[in-house]
């Protein structure tokens, strides 16, 4: 009797939400979120990878990324990710908090995969804009996991920096028309991060001379693989910007 209970709504939890995306380009809607495949780099490699939404549940979400790939072990082949439909168009200035927490694990992986675990903050001074484009100004990244040797854009200028309770090396250089600055965690992998986004705000207005007035145009969530092969499961994700 328990036993049927149970198996009857997990039946229907996953009917109402389970999607595979394995296409290029693919997004769907994800509760407050949206969620995207964005193989941007699949023709540096060979392989091929997919995401899967598992549930959504008020602000917070779980879904599964699962890739592999071969080739160019210093090209990124992809960003899936998960972007706030809602956590952007706010000024720097103007963010109160912005809390965020990310509880994930490798459920399994390849010996020596090179991939990275990542936010990737867009900044900007119109209101909105999309990542990577003209009217991105800043990339700010924050690696909870970077394995295989891998590395950010441009150099490490600073080692051992505190912000929001964790330690990092500091990397900045430019991508195109903006500059990106990535913090990588100097304590290997943080699963179960719980932090204040604002913190990060404040130290970038204050110490690397990003302006306040620069809006935040989107926070996105995911990995970068270069090589290998892996199952990344997100068991719970939430970020919102209060102002
Ligand atoms: C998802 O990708 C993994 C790794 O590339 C692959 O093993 C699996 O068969 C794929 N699943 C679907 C449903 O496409």
């Amino acid at each position: 009797m328990h036993f049927s209970t149970f198996a009857t709504v997990v039946v229907v939890a996953a009917t109402a939400s389970a999607q595979t995306l394995s296409g290029q380009y693919d997004c769907a809607p994800a509760g407050a979120y949206t969620l995207c495949q964005n193989l941007w780099g699949e023709s540096s490699g060979v392989g091929n990878q997919n995401s899967t939404l598992i549930s959504t549940s008020g602000n917070t979400v779980s879904w599964r990324t699962q890739w592999q790939w071969q080739n160019n072990p210093n090209n990124v082949k992809s960003y899936a990710n998960l972007v706030s439909n809602s956590a952007k168009g706010v000024q720097l200035s103007a963010v109160k908090s912005a809390p965020t927490a990310w509880q994930w694990e490798y459920e399994s992986q390849s010996s020596g995969i090179r991939a990275d675990v990542s936010y990737d903050i867009w900044l900007g001074t119109a209101p909105s804009g999309d990542p990577a484009s003209r009217a991105s100004s800043y990339e700010i990244m924050i690696w909870l996991s970077g394995l295989g040797g891998i590395q950010p854009v441009g150099s490490k200028i600073l080692s051992g920096v505190s912000v929001a309770g964790h330690t990092w090396d500091l990397w900045k250089g430019p991508n195109a028309n903006w500059q990106v600055l990535s913090f990588v965690s100097s304590t290997g992998d943080i699963t179960d991060f719980n932090v204040d986004l604002k913190d990060f705000f404040n130290y970038l207005t204050q110490s690397q001379g990003v302006a306040a007035s620069q809006y935040v145009q989107a926070i996105q969530t995911g990995t970068e693989p270069f090589t290998g092969s892996a199952s990344l499961f997100t068991k719970a994700y939430s970020v919102a910007i209060n102002h």
